[in-house]
């Protein structure tokens, strides 16, 4: 079945029911009139997709529907069959809207084929305007993207505790949203108006960690000339964000437990302890469970992070986000970089779906703005996308070569092969065991190079 509905406008009658009978035969739902005064008559009282029709026509003529039909039904696609093959029609009847044009004569591959195309381009715009419209609408976190039900769990997490003081655990490959995530959260609740410091653990050494987050005393080691306040000082009242956490060395794995547990901290070098209020938002892409079972992470301080978790699955497991957020960064670096593209072509969200994502979202984000930045047509095409991309499906072919699929040619190369060892070459008896007659077992190792 196919849901597209077609109209043609032909006087000439053989004609007429050629081109009807090769769209039907094609499973579109095409009907066809002889005037352009009955299909207008139709187009009032019917939805189509597309016109098809003819220039000359015994009363209004081509152009004059088409002008009637744009007025009245923007919406409907139209093609234009015209005899009088100059370039001016042509170009008159795009102007006037038409998607296309087909020069008689024409053969019916060619009509079909212009048929398909337009209606291709259609089904693109109509994706495309949906997808569009879905981005409109606001989702649970304004720049966070996704409708898959894991991350609508994610938007409700987020929703639940945003105003609370409870610490929070993200976890997630790396580009999953970690760091989005963590920011919406401060940024939508209560503390939004207080800091929000980030702070990377895995990039500092352990002594100066301490000393950032917690402050240090003058003279508390070699260097510290003054008194230094920690980021837990500063971002009072507001969030820390722990990036990393799963980085963090033993002894400092300590100092934590202690700070969280006590809700005050001690600045390296300092006998003095303070009362601290603020919200912490753990995040790693380290699997914590393993680490605690392994020894390498505490086991309470992991209880203490994961009061609330919050895991952001990989893209490869949201596959039906994948359209969705390339349309999101599309927007976002069309602007940007002033490109006039609006859409990704299907061949291209083939291939992104194919995709397994290891850099995920991130990943996704970087490709779509290297290609804005390459592509030179009005959609994302193929060519302006990374080698990597386009290997993909070459890559899941591996994978299943992987499972060692044989081809069915190697399949009877081997067969054929261990036949002939056992019968000592001898083809004639090779041939009646595999059923076959001797020339045709010939033919066969003729193509498979079997000698
Ligand atoms: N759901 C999403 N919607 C829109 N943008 C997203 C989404 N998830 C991630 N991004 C974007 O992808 C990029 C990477 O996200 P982010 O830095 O939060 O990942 P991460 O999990 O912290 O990665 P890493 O572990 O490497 O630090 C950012 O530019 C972010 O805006
Ligand atoms: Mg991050």
């Amino acid at each position: 079945m196919n849901r597209y509905r077609i109209l043609i406008v032909e006087d000439d009658p053989k004609m007429n029911q050629g081109l009807l009978h090769i769209l039907l035969k094609q499973g579109y739902t095409a009907e066809s009139v002889d005037t352009g005064e009955k299909a207008l008559a139709k187009i009032k009282a019917t939805k189509y997709d597309l016109l098809i029709t003819d220039l000359k026509l015994p009363g209004i003529d081509g152009m004059e529907l088409l002008r009637a039909v744009k007025a009245y039904a923007p919406d409907i696609l139209m093609l234009m069959i015209t005899a009088y093959g100059t370039v001016d029609t042509a170009v008159a009847a795009m102007k006037q809207g038409a998607e296309d044009y087909i020069l008689k004569p024409f053969d019916m591959e060619e009509f079909r084929l212009v048929v398909k195309k337009t209606l291709e381009k259609r089904a693109l715009f109509l994706q495309n305007l949906q997808l569009q419209r879905q981005l409109k609408k606001k989702y649970a976190f304004d720049n966070i993207i996704g409708t898959s039900e894991t991350m609508m769990t994610v938007f409700k997490t987020i929703n639940n505790v945003k105003d609370s003081k409870t610490t929070v655990l993200i976890r997630g490959e790396t580009g999953t949203g970690k760091e989005l995530v963590a920011r919406a959260i401060h940024f939508n609740s209560d503390k939004a108006l207080k800091p929000y410091l980030p702070v990377n653990c895995a990039a500092l050494n352990e002594n100066l960690l301490a000393s950032e987050l917690f402050g240090h005393s003058k003279g508390a080691f070699t260097g510290a000339v003054s008194d230094k306040q920690g980021l837990f000082e500063a971002a009072h009242g507001g969030t820390i964000f722990l990036d990393e956490i799963g980085d963090i060395g033993k002894g400092l794995q300590q100092t934590f437990l202690r700070a969280l547990e006590s809700g005050e901290i001690q600045p390296v070098g300092s006998f003095k302890r303070k009362k601290v209020a603020v919200r912490i938002i753990a995040a790693t892409h380290k699997n914590l469970e393993t680490m605690v079972a392994e020894g390498t992470f505490r086991k309470d301080l992991y209880y203490r992070l994961n009061v609330v978790m919050i895991d952001l699955p990989p893209l490869r497991e949201r596959k039906g986000d994948i359209a969705l957020l390339a349309h999101h960064f599309l927007q976002q670096y069309a602007a940007q970089n002033k490109k006039p593209i609006e859409r990704i072509s299907k061949e291209v969200l083939t291939l992104l779906d194919a995709y397994e994502w290891p850099g995920n979202v991130r990943e996704l984000e970087n490709i779509i703005e290297r290609a804005t930045l390459f592509e030179q047509s009005g959609d994302i095409t193929k060519a302006s996308l990374p080698e990597t991309l386009l290997h993909s499906s070459t890559r899941l072919e591996c994978k299943i070569m992987g499972q060692d699929i044989k081809s069915l040619e190697q399949l009877s190369r081997n067969h054929i092969e261990k036949v002939l060892e056992l019968t000592g070459n001898n083809k004639t008896q090779t041939a009646r065991l595999l059923k076959i007659d001797r020339s045709t077992l010939w033919r066969i190792m003729n193509r498979l190079n079997i000698s």
